[in-house]
């Protein structure tokens, strides 16, 4: 029997990630370069005839029935599950391969969990619509993140750039000019999580001014997103980076971080951030498109371990 295979992208967040958790907007934008690929064969007469799932990218190669209640992908599996209202899963062989680095910001627990529920219903004969795609990824992400404001299950199901904003519908954006964005990891891995909890610990004990911050933040991605549709890159860049020192005041940037965003505006870069949960990670820096290569090489110098570059084409390209 053929496997049946689904892919998903990755992510970035291009701006307003944490104040989204406190419903500002933020704009995220799907990353191709990486990716995550799950695929599902149907085993009826393997050993013991149980369910295995194979994730090297995670160095997990066990029976369903090991995983903890609360993993996440056995949590994923029952939600398919549960949604088609089947009680048992025939015995099949699940395997993940995921190009994305985990805990750097990238969306990979989102990705993860978006091509297994699109391969597993798919499987199960049922193919989920996106937007049953999203909905039990969005409750995979609760056992991942806690409080996620959704954004990143959002982008990462419909492979799309969008404007956000936790509980309403999400709207598409395209921008007037092609942007280049060069991804640096710096390495740190961090948990979204644990940035998550500091900085609600951070808007318990000073309410004014997180609050203040999250505003902040809100107003300069409803300037993000207009200068995004009308292909204004310098103005797009200044605003990247004015929110990269809202979310140092937040306490969620590190040294590594800012020295590359840094290091990325001395290099010429119309603007840089990190992006994502932050404190490790990954940054972003705008570029102009043929200044990519060369910045991707600059950063890497600096200490990034690794770079992506990646394009997101203009309306009508
Ligand atoms: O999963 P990450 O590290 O890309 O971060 C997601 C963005 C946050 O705003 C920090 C959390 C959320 O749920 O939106």
């Amino acid at each position: 029997m053929p496997a049946i295979s689904c892919s998903a992208p990755g992510k970035v967040i291009l701006c307003g990630e944490h104040a989204v958790v406190y419903q500002k907007p933020a704009i995220a934008v799907p990353v191709f370069e990486g990716s995550t690929k799950c695929s599902i064969v149907a085993k009826p007469t393997a050993p013991h005839d149980e369910t295995i799932i194979i994730a090297p990218n995670i160095a997990l190669k066990c029976y369903l029935s090991c995983l903890v209640e609360k993993h996440p992908i056995r949590v994923a599996i029952n939600l398919v599950l549960k949604k088609l209202q089947l009680d048992h899963l025939p015995v099949c062989e699940i395997r993940i391969n995921s190009t994305l680095p985990t805990a750097a910001g990238l969306g990979s627990s989102a990705s993860t969990s978006v091509a297994l529920i699109r391969a597993l219903s798919t499987f199960l004969g049922s193919s989920f619509a996106d937007e049953e795609v999203n909905q039990v990824a969005f409750e995979v992400e609760k056992i991942h993140h806690g409080t996620p404001s959704g954004i990143d299950n959002t982008v990462i199901t419909y492979a799309k750039s969008l404007f956000y904003i936790k509980d309403q519908p999400c709207e598409f954006i395209l921008p007037g000019k092609q942007v280049t964005l060069v991804i640096a990891d710096t390495g740190i891995k961090s948990s979204t999580s644990k940035a998550v909890s500091e900085v609600l610990l951070g808007y318990q004990e000073n309410q004014d001014r997180f609050e203040a911050l999250f505003n902040q933040i809100g107003d300069l991605v409803v300037s993000a997103k207009k200068s995004f549709i009308n292909g204004d890159q310098i103005s797009l860049g200044k605003t990247l980076t004015e929110n990269h020192m809202l979310l140092q005041k937040m306490g969620v940037s590190c040294d590594k971080l800012d020295v590359l965003v840094d290091f990325a505006l001395s290099q010429g870069a119309l603007g840089a951030k990190l992006s994502g949960g932050g404190q490790g990670g990954n940054m972003i820096a705008l570029v102009k498109s043929d200044e990519a290569d060369i910045m991707a090489s600059a950063l890497l110098s600096k200490g990034a371990v690794n770079t992506l570059i990646t394009h997101i084409p203009a309306k009508g390209q």
